[in-house]
């Protein structure tokens, strides 16, 4: 086994795999680093001339695209080539819950995972490193092992276990300044080839080795302890509201014994994101499949909590217009599930569409990031209603005053930081009065937009 890595191969250019392969490609300037994907208009993307047209925005990600592309960093669809060339694999595909058969809305769907595994074991032609970057469960990497095992003229392979823990709008910073990084594997030196990639930009105190399986549930749970701490603040928000307390009080109050400490405190319309949710729903399903029926039901409960905090949002701005928001427009405002990025996956801005649409509302809806394709995409994947009635209710504006102009309300879903620097008086002047502004992420100041006129209302006071 060649554990000197001079050609890194990672299938799946997607959120993670991309911006990962970028920051490695410009600390190891001497490694090749191909990134490959099936979706060739995502590696067209890729490869565009105009920065502005990748397929992932996040902030410092062109400028490092720019300084690696056709040096080290190459995107093909070519994958056996690449799979073939390399000595270490990063497998990046999507897990996404599956959507039939046993597991249904519960387990992750591994079919993406295997097929890497499968086609690894059918291109190889030498022993690789084959590193899970993904988001999977449990025990994942016995089904690589098993499969790469059996793979044709006893090569020797390594799985690593090396879970991301890159925050979307932050991930460039998060990988080039970790908290820590974690690799689980059983062979010392292929763990030791992986840690030596990391360590050109990584302190080795923050780089930690476990077991495989120690590796794998680490990411599961520190994603299950950060959404509980949504959940736990979002219900509070609730209490907040009939108790008169305010819960950024609250939030800064416990945040400041260091115990508790004060990250993750913000009390908003729920959780979105590609992992929360997916990941404590594989917890959740692994802790039934043991038979654990209070740890599965115990980790249930945060993602229970984040759908009423959803729903209870929506009913708020229905109950508020006077229980009917029939033939009403209501701008919302944002649509990516947090700022900076413009993934959309279970956003809640999804869900809150989906309650007010069924109440027959017409939404008017602004992302400064998010395209009108992908709005309509992303509610018509909900099958509440068909297209034709989606377009119907639903319409995408340039920019926040087009969408808030003749409205009865306005309902901030997302924190773009540009929501605050709107012209919140040239918005009031053109709505409809009583103007309401519901605020999901406690972006505004109350006493400002009360001076302006609106009816003010924000989760958690
Ligand atoms: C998360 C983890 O943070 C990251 O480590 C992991 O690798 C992938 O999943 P991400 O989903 O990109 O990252 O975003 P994150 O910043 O964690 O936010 C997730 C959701 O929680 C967002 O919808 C965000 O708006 C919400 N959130 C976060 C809150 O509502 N309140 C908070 O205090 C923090
Ligand atoms: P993540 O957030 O985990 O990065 P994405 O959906 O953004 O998820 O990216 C995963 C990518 O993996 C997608 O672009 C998808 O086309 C790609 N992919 C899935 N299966 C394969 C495969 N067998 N070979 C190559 N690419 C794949």
């Amino acid at each position: 086994m060649k554990l000197n890595i001079k050609k890194i191969c990672c299938i799946g250019a997607g959120y993670v795999g991309g911006p990962t392969m970028a920051v490695i490609a410009d600390k190891c300037p001497e490694i090749q680093v191909t990134l490959v994907d099936l979706n060739a208009e995502r590696i067209a993307a890729w490869n565009s001339a105009d920065l502005g047209e990748l397929p992932i925005y996040e902030p410092g990600l062109s400028e490092i695209i720019e300084r690696t592309r056709h040096k080290n960093l190459f995107f093909s669809t070519q994958v056996d080539k690449a799979i073939e060339e390399a000595e270490m694999i990063f497998i990046s595909v999507n897990t996404p819950t599956k959507n039939y058969g046993v597991g249904k809305g519960m387990a992750a769907d591994l079919k993406y995972i295997e097929l890497c595994a499968r086609q690894i074991a059918r291109v190889s032609k030498s022993g690789k490193i084959v590193v899970e970057k993904s988001t999977i469960p449990v025990r994942t990497a016995a089904t690589i092992k098993s499969i790469l095992e059996d793979a044709e003229g006893g090569l020797e392979f390594h799985v690593l276990s090396n879970p991301e823990f890159l925050a979307e709008g932050s991930a460039i910073s998060d990988l080039i300044d970790p908290d820590r990084i974690l690799i689980g594997g059983e062979s010392d030196e292929a763990i030791q080839a992986l840690k030596d990639i990391y360590q050109r930009w990584v302190n080795p105190d923050k780089i930690l080795t476990t077991n495989l399986w120690s590796s794998e549930l680490s990411k599961l749970t520190a994603n299950a302890f950060l959404a509980q701490r949504v959940s736990s603040i979002n219900a509070i928000s609730e209490l907040c509201e009939k108790t008169g307390a305010n819960v950024d009080e609250v939030a800064t109050a416990i945040g400041m014994d260091s115990r508790i400490g004060s990250k993750f405190l913000k009390a908003s319309v729920g959780f979105g994101g590609s992992c929360f949710q997916k990941d404590i729903l594989n917890l959740v399903y692994i802790a039934r499949t043991y038979n654990l029926t209070e740890v599965a039901d115990y980790w249930e409960q945060v993602i229970l909590m984040n759908d009423h905090q959803k729903s209870r949002f929506a009913n708020h701005i229905v109950n508020t217009l006077f229980n009917t928001v029939n033939g009403k427009r209501i701008a919302m405002l944002g649509w990516a599930f947090k700022k900076d990025t413009n993934d959309t996956r279970e956003s809640a801005a999804i869900y809150v569409a989906d309650h007010l649409l069924t109440e027959m509302a017409q939404l008017a809806v602004y992302d400064p990031k998010v395209s009108a394709s992908k709005i309509y995409q992303d509610i018509d994947a909900i099958s509440t209603r068909s297209s034709e009635e989606n377009r119907d209710l639903l319409s995408v504006h340039l920019n926040p005053y087009e969408a808030c102009r003749g409205a009865h309300a306005v309902a901030i879903l997302t924190e773009w930081d540009e929501f605050k620097e709107i012209d919140w008086q040239t918005i009031k002047d053109n709505m409809l009065n009583p103007a309401f502004l519901f605020d999901g992420r406690r972006l505004l100041d109350r006493k400002e937009m009360e001076n302006l006129g609106f009816k003010y209302y924000t989760l958690g006071e």
